[in-house]
């Protein structure tokens, strides 16, 4: 992750990484091709936001064979099983990331501004099965 964007532009160090792998907070999953890492996800399933997706990243060589596609679809099914969003922050720069979760059913719900670093916009956004209170 820390070798790639939007954590280089951001300036995420491979230590907070490290740091919110170990956060008890997080679930952190890996998407397996035999024994390589073709992917991985951090997902936050209490507390505020419950349902939120913290990070998503396919290793440059597996990226566009729908390994993310497959991540994705995992994630929303762990979360979907008991709550009724998912949310996710998208940098603004991040054109590519944005378009798949567009594509994928989420929309933005806010912009939060200077939120990971300075001069940077978080693009908020949320895929949803309906109120989390129902008749
Ligand atoms: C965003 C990301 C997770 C997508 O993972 P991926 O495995 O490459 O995505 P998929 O192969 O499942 O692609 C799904 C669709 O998006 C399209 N797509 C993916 N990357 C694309 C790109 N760079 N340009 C154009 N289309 C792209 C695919 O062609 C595919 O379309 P299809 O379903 O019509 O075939 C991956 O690009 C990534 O790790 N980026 C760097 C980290 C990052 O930005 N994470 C998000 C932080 S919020």
């Amino acid at each position: 992750m820390a070798g790639t964007d939007p954590w280089i532009t951001l300036q995420i160090t491979v230590g907070q990484i490290e740091e919110t792998l170990r956060d008890p907070i997080y679930e952190s999953w890996v998407a397996l091709a035999g024994e390589e890492i073709a992917g991985v996800a951090v997902i936050q399933m209490k507390g505020a936001c419950t349902g939120y997706l913290k990070s998503i990243a396919v290793s440059d060589q597996w990226r566009k064979k729908h390994v993310g596609s497959q991540i994705m679809d995992f994630i929303e099914q762990r979360i979907f099983a008991g709550h009724s969003n998912v949310f996710l922050c998208v940098s603004s720069f991040n054109e590519v990331a944005k378009q798949f979760y567009v594509r994928r059913g989420y929309r933005e719900i806010g912009v939060i501004r200077n939120y990971l670093a300075e001069g940077y916009d978080e693009i908020f956004m949320r895929k949803t099965t309906g109120p989390v209170f129902r008749n």
